[in-house]
């Protein structure tokens, strides 16, 4: 047993959330994860969204876990010296600043390939080639230009941003199994190569079924659509509320405590397979001999009706109770979890994907660990770095600088 990634060394010019993400989980499953931060500065979500002062924030300890931390001004001759001495000791390099930030630090992939040849060179944009390719972007315009922020929502309400970080974190997820695969590719041909995700590419990936129901609008309304029978369809896939955007219909429904629980709801889908179980769990038996409402087709056009039934049992039981009652009649649901009850939930710190960690200035915080379990390599979640913390280790062991040499550069201001 051993890590997955161990003996696998990436040079991390990530900041923020999408590039992050990708080297956190790369980091988690054993690779050596070097993340090169500006002197003085550092990724700039250290210090934002502080809630101790002057020490780094959560934003960015939950999403540098496991790498090691070097300044490098990597616009100085020195750093670019260092700089390409770390390109040549490194397997992969993950960047996600603006399109052409590492060109104009004199790096373009061509330099790269003729430092090192084997370098998988693996980066994050908003967008790819295209009208759009010199932009800058953040989680909601990928949400908003990907596909997502146009069919989520109230029906008659404004386009909505999910709270999910799709464009971010999906985009990182995506990026680190470009980089695996490029790795494994490299494995047979000896050579790296160049890896690119967009995040608006990521987004509407995400958003695939949506894009299955533009092209059904051509023959007709989308009957599983709650527009539908009574609403109009207009020319673009409209938002559907909590509409389950699958073959099965499903709701949110209110559950006991909801008037001053604002997480007093769950999720309830009525699939045709055990509708019989459910129809008699809420005491409507009578549905199943009455041919306005035994089968999935006289149901669709009232399924309002259906969900308010459903509703008015639920309303009697805890989200829990719908749960515990629910789901041994093979009837899918979810109870709406708040942030403090998954921070809380035994079973997810059991299987590692709510993780505390501790930190030298911070003390413990919680983080969410790698959603990816493997049966023979388990990965160990651990703290993030200080600023610089692993400076002269690194610039020693895989720079290869003397005690001299580093000192002079730390005197010019390259690290
Ligand atoms: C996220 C984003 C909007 C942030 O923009 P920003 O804060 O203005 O930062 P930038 O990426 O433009 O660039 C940072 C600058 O710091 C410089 N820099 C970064 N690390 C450095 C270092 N170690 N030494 C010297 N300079 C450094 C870069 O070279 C760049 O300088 P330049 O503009 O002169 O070329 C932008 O990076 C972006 O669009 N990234 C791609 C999409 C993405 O990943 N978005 C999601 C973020 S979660």
């Amino acid at each position: 047993m051993g890590k997955a990634l161990e003996g696998i060394r990436i040079l991390d010019m990530t900041h923020v959330q999408s590039g992050p993400t990708c080297t956190q989980l790369l980091a988690w499953f054993g690779a050596d994860v070097i993340k090169v931060e500006r002197p003085g500065t550092g990724d700039a979500t250290r210090g934002q969204l502080r809630d101790i002062p002057d020490v780094d924030s959560l934003y960015f300890t939950m999403l540098n876990g496991n790498k090691r931390s070097v300044t490098l001004n990597t616009k100085s001759d020195k750093g670019k010296e260092i700089f390409a001495r770390l390109i040549k000791a490194c397997d992969v390099m993950v960047e996600n600043f603006a399109p052409g930030a590492i060109d104009r630090m004199g790096f373009p992939w061509e330099k790269i390939q003729e430092i090192n040849p084997r370098m998988v060179y693996a980066s994050v944009k908003g967008f790819g080639p295209g009208p759009y390719e010199d932009c800058k972007v953040y989680e909601n315009v990928a949400q908003c230009t990907g596909g997502s922020a146009s069919t989520t929502g109230e029906l008659e309400g404004f386009p909505m941003v999910t709270g999910a970080q799709i464009g971010d974190s999906g985009t990182g997820l995506n990026l680190a199994l470009g980089i695996v695969t490029a790795l494994l590719h490299r494995e047979r041909s000896g050579r790296g190569q160049r890896v690119t995700c967009a995040m608006q590419d990521g987004v509407l990936n995400l958003c695939r079924v949506k894009l299955r129901d533009q092209q059904r609008l051509a023959h007709g309304p989308l009957k599983e659509y709650p527009q539908y029978p009574h609403g109009e369809f207009g020319a673009a896939v409209p938002r559907a509320g909590n509409a389950s955007g699958g073959g099965q219909p499903g709701w949110i429904v209110r559950c006991k405590g909801w008037e001053t629980d604002p997480d007093a709801y769950t999720y309830v889908i009525t699939q045709a397979a055990s509708f019989h179980a459910l129809a008699k769990a809420i005491g409507r038996e009578d549905w199943l001999e009455d041919p306005e409402w035994n089968t999935p087709e006289a149901r669709l056009p009232k399924l309002d009706q259906v969900f308010a039934e459903i509703e008015k049992w639920t309303m009697t039981k805890t989200k829990f109770e719908v749960m515990d009652i629910l789901n041994p009649l093979n009837v899918p649901c979810g109870p709406i979890l708040s942030m403090q009850e998954l921070a809380e939930e035994p079973s997810l710190r059991a299987t590692g994907t709510v993780v505390e960690v501790d930190h030298p200035e911070r003390g413990k915080y919680l983080t969410v660990g790698n959603p990816i379990k493997l049966s023979d390599s388990p990965s160990e979640v651990g703290r993030s770095p200080l600023l610089g913390e692993h400076t002269d280790e690194i610039l020693r062991e895989v720079v290869g600088m003397d005690e001299d040499e580093i000192a002079a550069a730390r005197e010019e201001g390259a690290v």
